[in-house]
């Protein structure tokens, strides 16, 4: 074991065990790498082996103070297991099987490598605050998404009290919420769907996200993958609710700038990248292609697939479609083969994208997303305008900010018709609000890439605050 004079504190990062919050955990475990920690960032073994599938053991060992550790997540087959993408089944799993097997791998890797620290936990894997208050560590958490949606979670006992939930019946969506100053209009509708109860079998979801943000008010700090321009005014308003928040995002762009090279290896893709679409893209001029991608875990039914489908094919332009191998509900996915003839000349279909290269590449001109807060940031990062069909979770608020608050994005009624598609699509990508949309986000571009500059931006201003918290534990 080193000395205390040369050792490095030591972070245990452990993230949800879904694509959307290993991403930003990862990014985050870079950063803080890059800051002189020695981190050990936590697996589920399942998710483990696919990311080892996905890129080969070697790229995630022998690195430099930068080691992964595993834990069971519960959940016992293969069938079990596409429950992942079932967020109930997979949250009361690791409420139930996770807090032992944590507590004994942080007294392990105390002993066997160097004392812990401290934790940075995700914000929804509530039993390792129960380990850190155990073993006397202190805990950062990690909110993965946008201060707004945080604000819209902590709503829910102002909707119990002023009787909007339970919800009386689906028309109450449309009702305005006027009780939150920095989110002027805003309707029940665009809330999170986990504070809504509407149906039987709402309650555990309702129950286990009020229990995290509760629990997140005793943490010592909470990281955000947002910067201070973006989301200034509701910020200040959750500082007078939560613990000092450090908005340290886009976490890419920091990270570009100073994680170790010698880490570069890690990526943290679940599915297999396929990145021939990239020469694909080379192929076409400026701003000339829509991308089409809904992340992880949103799925569809297969009459929306096909809807989408006919939408693209219609606006005539060319499009990357990234289908997931289980992105249509009980059914692989079929397309309509008059469709594929139609499109065979302008269309790349994948399976799974680098999408932050992707969002990057000239010829994108717009970005038909379910508005996950990942790819909202990532294509804020790009100043590429969208269009949005949120699907569940914080998509909803992501959604409204985009097209309400920031003015770059249109939404897309959820229940999808080619003709919407169609004009939508046409409209973003040479229509007078498309121009203005892309005006808007070009604008937030240049104020995300100034947040993360050197010594002036606030991201990086941040930064330095919770690294001189982290050091003062
Ligand atoms: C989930 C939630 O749905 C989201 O709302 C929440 O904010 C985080 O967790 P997900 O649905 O997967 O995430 O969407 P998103 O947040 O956009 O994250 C997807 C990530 O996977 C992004 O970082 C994106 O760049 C990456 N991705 C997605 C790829 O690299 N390639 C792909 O083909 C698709």
């Amino acid at each position: 074991m080193a000395s205390q004079q040369e050792r490095k504190p030591h972070v245990v990062c452990i993230p949800v065990p879904l694509q959307g919050h290993i991403n930003p955990m990862l990014k985050l475990a870079k950063i803080l790498h890059s800051k002189g920690f020695l981190i050990t960032f936590v697996n589920t073994e399942f998710n483990h082996k696919r990311l080892l599938r996905s890129q080969g053991s070697d790229a995630l060992t022998n690195l430099p103070s930068f080691r992964f550790e595993t834990i069971p997540d519960g959940l016992q087959t293969p069938e079990d297991h596409d429950a992942s993408q079932d967020i109930p089944s997979l949250a009361k799993s690791i409420e139930e099987t996770c807090l032992d097997p944590f507590k004994n791998l942080l007294t392990k890797v105390s002993g066997s490598c160097s004392p812990v620290d401290f934790i940075v936990s995700d914000f929804l894997m509530g039993f390792t605050l129960a380990a850190a208050t155990e073993l006397g560590i202190p805990e950062i958490l990690l909110w993965t998404s946008g201060a707004g949606s945080l604000i819209c979670y902590d709503q829910y006992p102002n909707l119990l009290e002023k009787g909007l939930m339970p919800l009386k019946d689906p028309s109450f969506l449309d009702t305005v919420v006027d009780f939150i100053p920095t989110m002027p209009g805003i309707r029940l509708k665009d809330f999170p769907p986990f504070i809504r109860i509407m149906y039987p079998g709402d309650e555990y979801m309702v129950k286990f996200f009020h229990l995290q943000i509760e629990r997140a008010k005793m943490a010592s700090a909470i990281i955000f993958n947002s910067f201070r321009e973006l989301e200034s005014d509701i910020f200040d308003t959750l500082s007078s609710i939560f613990p000092p928040c450090y908005a340290i995002g886009p976490f890419h762009l920091l990270e570009d700038k100073i994680a170790n090279k010698s880490l570069d290896s890690i990526k943290s893709n679940l599915w297999k990248e396929e990145s021939e679409c990239l020469e694909w893209l080379d192929s076409k001029p400026p701003s000339s292609v829509i991308y089409v991608n809904f992340g992880s875990i949103a799925v569809m039914t297969p009459q929306q697939l096909v809807e989408f489908s006919w939408g693209l094919a219609k606006s005539n332009y060319s499009f990357l479609w990234v289908i997931r191998p289980d992105l249509v509900i009980g059914d692989s996915a079929v397309l309509p083969p008059e469709f594929l003839e139609e499109t065979s000349d302008r269309r790349f279909l994948a399976g799974w994208c680098p999408q932050e290269q992707v969002l990057n590449h000239p010829s994108i001109g717009g970005f038909l997303t379910h508005s996950g807060w990942n790819s909202t940031i990532e294509s804020i990062s790009s100043g590429v305008p969208m269009i949005c069909w949120p699907f569940f979770a914080d998509q909803q608020t992501n959604c409204w900010l985009s097209c309400n608050k920031w003015g770059i994005a249109m939404e897309i009624d959820n229940d999808v018709k080619s003709d919407e598609v169609k004009s939508l699509v046409v409209e973003l990508m040479t229509g007078e609000k498309g121009n203005d949309l892309r005006k808007n986000v070009i604008e937030l571009k240049s104020k995300a890439e100034k947040a993360c500059a050197s010594s002036s931006g606030s991201s990086v201003a941040d930064l330095e605050k919770l690294i001189h918290l982290m050091r003062s534990f």
